[in-house]
C-alpha cells in the first residue's frame, strides 16, 4: 500500500518533536497504521538551524506554497501559531483538499468555526489534539472516549506557565516576576507571554473544549478571562492558611439556564487532586452524567510531548484515509448539523464563595464598616483575619465570604474601594469548594 504522506508548515519546537517522534517511532507507528508515514517536505524560513533530527537532504524548504500544492501531500500539519499566515495556509490545504493537523490554539479559538466548516465542506479532516493539554489525550478523551455523556461541568489547569509560576510562588515564596523567567527559559510560555499569566491561552484552549463538550460553536469572547499577574506571595500565604490553593483554572459548566464558561485564578481546596497538579503539569477533570469523574493529568507543553499528541492525529486521520473514512468523527465531535448556540451566562450571574483581600488602614471600626458594605448588598462573611498591627499605613486585611452573587459582590467591592479608610483596589479570588 502507499505510503501517507505528510508536510510539516513550521519547524520550531513542536515541529523538531513531532519530526523526532516520526523518526524514533517509525516503526512502531508504521505497525499501528499499516503504512509508513513519511515526511516528505518541512517548510521554515530558517532552512539552516541544525534541530538535531535526521531528516533527509531535500525535505526543508523555505517554501509553504510547495507544501500546499504538492498533490502527493495527504496531510499539512501547520505548526506556525498565531492567526496569519496560518490561517490563510490552513484554508489553501482544506481548498486543496488536503487533510489538516494543527497544535494551533488561537487560531482555532478564533477562526475554529470557519475552518472547521471549510473543512467538512471539502470532506477533509481537521485534528487538534495537540491545541489543548500538549501530551495528554484531552480532545480524544471528550470526542471519543466520552462520546456516550452529556458533558457537565471542566475544570483545567490548562497553562503549565500560569501554573509553574503559582507553584514556585506558593511552595518556595519566588516572586511571580522571577517565576515567569524560569518558565520562559524551559520553554513552556507562548512568544508572548501575556498569553500564558492573563490567562488568554487558557481561555482559548477552553474555548475548544467547550465547543466539543457541549456541542455548541467556538465562543472565544464569551469567556469571562481574567489572569494571575497581581496575585501576590500574601494571598498564596492566606488561602493556605484557609485551607486552600490558588490556581489559574479553566471552568466550563453546563447548567440548565446556560453556560458557565470562565478562566480566573481560583481558590480550591488543598486536598483536591487539582490542587496538587503542580509545576508545567496540566490536569483536566471532566464530569459526565454517566462517567462520572475523571482526571486526565500530564504534561501541557514541550517539544516530545506535543509531537506526540501531533503524532496521534497524523495516526488517527492516515487510518481514515486509509479506510476511506475521512470525516468519520467530526471536528467538533458532534455532527454539524446538532451543533446549536447556548446561552453563555455572564459573569455576573455567578454564585460562589469569594476571597477578599482589602488593603485599608488600621484603626478600630475599619472592619465593622466594610463588613457594614457587605452585609447591606447581602453578602455574608464566613471568616476574617488580619496579618500584624501598623501604627500607621495599610494593613491588608484578608476575608472569606459565603455563597454570594458576583453582581452584589462587585457593586460591595465599588463602594468599599471608594471609602476614606481603604487604600487601593481591593483583591477578589473566587472559590470553588467542589472537592474531588
Ligand atoms: N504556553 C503554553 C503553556 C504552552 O504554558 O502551557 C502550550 O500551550
Amino acid at each position: 500500500m502507499k505510503p501517507i504522506n505528510v508536510g510539516l508548515l513550521g519547524f520550531g519546537t513542536v515541529g523538531t518533536g513531532t519530526a523526532k517522534v516520526m523518526i524514533e517511532n517509525g516503526a512502531l507507528i508504521e505497525s499501528r497504521v499499516g503504512v509508513p508515514l513519511v515526511l516528505k517536505k518541512i517548510a521554515d524560513l530558517d532552512t539552516t538551524t541544525d534541530r538535531g533530527v535526521a531528516i533527509g537532504p531535500g525535505v526543508l524548504t523555505a517554501d509553504a506554497g510547495g507544501i500546499l500544492n504538492d498533490p502527493e501531500i495527504d496531510i499539512v500539519i501547520e505548526l506556525i501559531g498565531g492567526y496569519e499566515p496560518a490561517r490563510t495556509f490552513v484554508l489553501q490545504a482544506i481548498s486543496n483538499k488536503k487533510n489538516v493537523v494543527t497544535a494551533n490554539k488561537a487560531l482555532l479559538a478564533r477562526h475554529g468555526n470557519e475552518i472547521f466548516a471549510a473543512a467538512a465542506k471539502e470532506g477533509v479532516e481537521i485534528a487538534f489534539e495537540a491545541s489543548v493539554g500538549g501530551g495528554i489525550p484531552l480532545i480524544h478523551s471528550i470526542k471519543e472516549g466520552l462520546v456516550a455523556n452529556h458533558v457537565k461541568t471542566l475544570l483545567g489547569i490548562l497553562n503549565g506557565t500560569a501554573n509553574y509560576i503559582l507553584t514556585r510562588m506558593a511552595d518556595e515564596g519566588t516572586s511571580f516576576e522571577k517565576a515567569l523567567k524560569e518558565a520562559q527559559e524551559k520553554g513552556y510560555a507562548e512568544a508572548d507571554p501575556t498569553f500564558d499569566v492573563e490567562g488568554i491561552d487558557t481561555a482559548h484552549k477552553l474555548a475548544i473544549l467547550i465547543a466539543l463538550s457541549f456541542g455548541m460553536p467556538i465562543e472565544l469572547d464569551a469567556v469571562h478571562t481574567e489572569g494571575i499577574s497581581e496575585i501576590t506571595p500574601f494571598d498564596m500565604e492566606f488561602s493556605r492558611r484557609f485551607g486552600y490553593r490558588i490556581k489559574l483554572l479553566a471552568i466550563a459548566k453546563d447548567t440548565a439556564d446556560g453556560v458557565e464558561a470562565r478562566v480566573h485564578p481560583t481558590m480550591i481546596p488543598a486536598a483536591s487532586m487539582l490542587a496538587n497538579v503542580k509545576g508545567s503539569f496540566n490536569a483536566l477533570r471532566i464530569n459526565g452524567d454517566m462517567v462520572g469523574d475523571i482526571l486526565l493529568y500530564g504534561r501541557g507543553a514541550g517539544m516530545m510531548p506535543t509531537g506526540s499528541a501531533i503524532v496521534s492525529d497524523l495516526v488517527d486521520v492516515a487510518r481514515n484515509i486509509l479506510h476511506d473514512a475521512v470525516g468519520r468523527v467530526p471536528a467538533i465531535g458532534c455532527q454539524p448539523e446538532a451543533v446549536c448556540d447556548r446561552r453563555v451566562k455572564s459573569v455576573d450571574e455567578l454564585q460562589t464563595q469569594y476571597y477578599f483581600r482589602f488593603t485599608a488602614v488600621d484603626s478600630p471600626g475599619v472592619l465593622s464598616k466594610i463588613a457594614g458594605v457587605l452585609g447591606a448588598h447581602g453578602i455574608s462573611v464566613e471568616s476574617v483575619q488580619q496579618k500584624g498591627r501598623v501604627a500607621k499605613g495599610n494593613v491588608p486585611i484578608v476575608m472569606i465570604t459565603h455563597e454570594a452573587r458576583e453582581a452584589d459582590v462587585r457593586k460591595a467591592l465599588t463602594e468599599i474601594d471608594n471609602l476614606p479608610i481603604v487604600h487601593g483596589k481591593t483583591m477578589l479570588i473566587r472559590i470553588e469548594g467542589e472537592g474531588d
